[in-house]
């Protein structure tokens, strides 16, 4: 175990993905890790397993985000999992990293999904940021997932790129008001990552071909390539870094 011995770090939308792959990273590098779900409660408990089987700490805290009051019931069952493990009150390290996709253009996406998106990709991360920040202990971490899509144009998924524009601005602003308390905040922004989120529109060798060869490094990313960049966000050697957007995307549109 490392750097993050004695932190407690919540991960949104740990259950599965890259969010898995950031509590599993966090979790060996020492911090007791909230692995946090919406739906998927045995997807998030063989997360924890998994930690558990490294020789890591975590908790699972299921509420589902995108709806009145989601802030509040994550908080509620993240104090009574830091009470349940016998754990001191507070928060070093918070992640927000749950989002949906939206495939559609502009006409094709409905007040309702545009609703809908903005609500759990954007709204859900702002009010879990301010209800994170009355338990974080200063010095701590605030790690915002974007996405390659602020940057390169993906027309088809526009709602989606809208939603995570504003996390960007999220960051940078939020940045400046946490400096005198030497709280970071900062975003990684993937490109293609081999997730559920995005198994559709891989579904066959050539469409899987096509997206892997969007890298330099023609394959897709997989889960460890961010989780690492956010145990960096998260330790004390990335300290003088704040208000930055980290490319992941392993090269694309270069
Ligand atoms: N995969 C990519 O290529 C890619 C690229 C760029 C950026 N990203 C970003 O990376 C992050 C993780 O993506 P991923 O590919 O790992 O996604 P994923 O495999 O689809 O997993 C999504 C996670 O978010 C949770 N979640 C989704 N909607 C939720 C809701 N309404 N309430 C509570 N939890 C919810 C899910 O919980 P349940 O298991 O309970 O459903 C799951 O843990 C997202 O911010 C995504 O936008 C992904």
């Amino acid at each position: 175990m490392g750097d993050l011995n004695g932190k407690t770090a919540l991960v949104t939308g740990a259950s599965r993905g890259i969010g898995r792959g950031i509590a599993q990273r966090l979790a060996q590098d020492g911090a007791l890790v909230a692995v946090h779900y919406g739906s998927n409660d045995i997807a998030a408990k063989e997360t924890v397993e998994h930690i558990r089987e490294a020789g890591g700490q975590a908790f699972i805290i299921g509420a589902e985000l995108g709806v009145p009051g989601d802030a509040e019931a994550l908080f509620s069952a993240f104090d009574d999992g830091l009470a349940a493990h016998g754990a001191r009150a507070g928060l070093d390290i918070l992640v927000n990293n749950a989002a949906i996709s939206l495939p559609g253009h502009i006409d094709e996406v409905t007040p309702e999904e545009f609703d809908r998106i903005l609500a759990v990709n954007t709204k859900a991360p702002f009010f879990v940021t301010q209800h994170g920040l009355r338990r974080m202990r200063d010095g701590g971490r605030i790690i915002n997932i974007s996405s390659a899509v602020t940057t390169t144009a993906f027309p088809s998924t526009i709602a989606y790129g809208v939603s995570k524009g504003a996390v960007e601005t999220l960051t940078l602003t939020l940045a400046k008001d946490l400096g005198e308390r030497g709280i970071t905040v900062n975003t990684i922004a993937p490109g293609f990552i081999e997730t559920d989120m995005n198994a559709a529109m891989r579904a066959t060798p050539e469409a899987h071909a096509a997206l892997a060869a969007i890298s330099v490094f023609n394959r897709l990313g997989r889960p460890a390539d961010v989780a690492d960049v956010a145990a960096f966000l998260a330790s004390d050697d990335s300290r003088w870094i704040t208000g930055q957007r980290i490319d992941v995307t392993g090269g694309s549109m270069l």
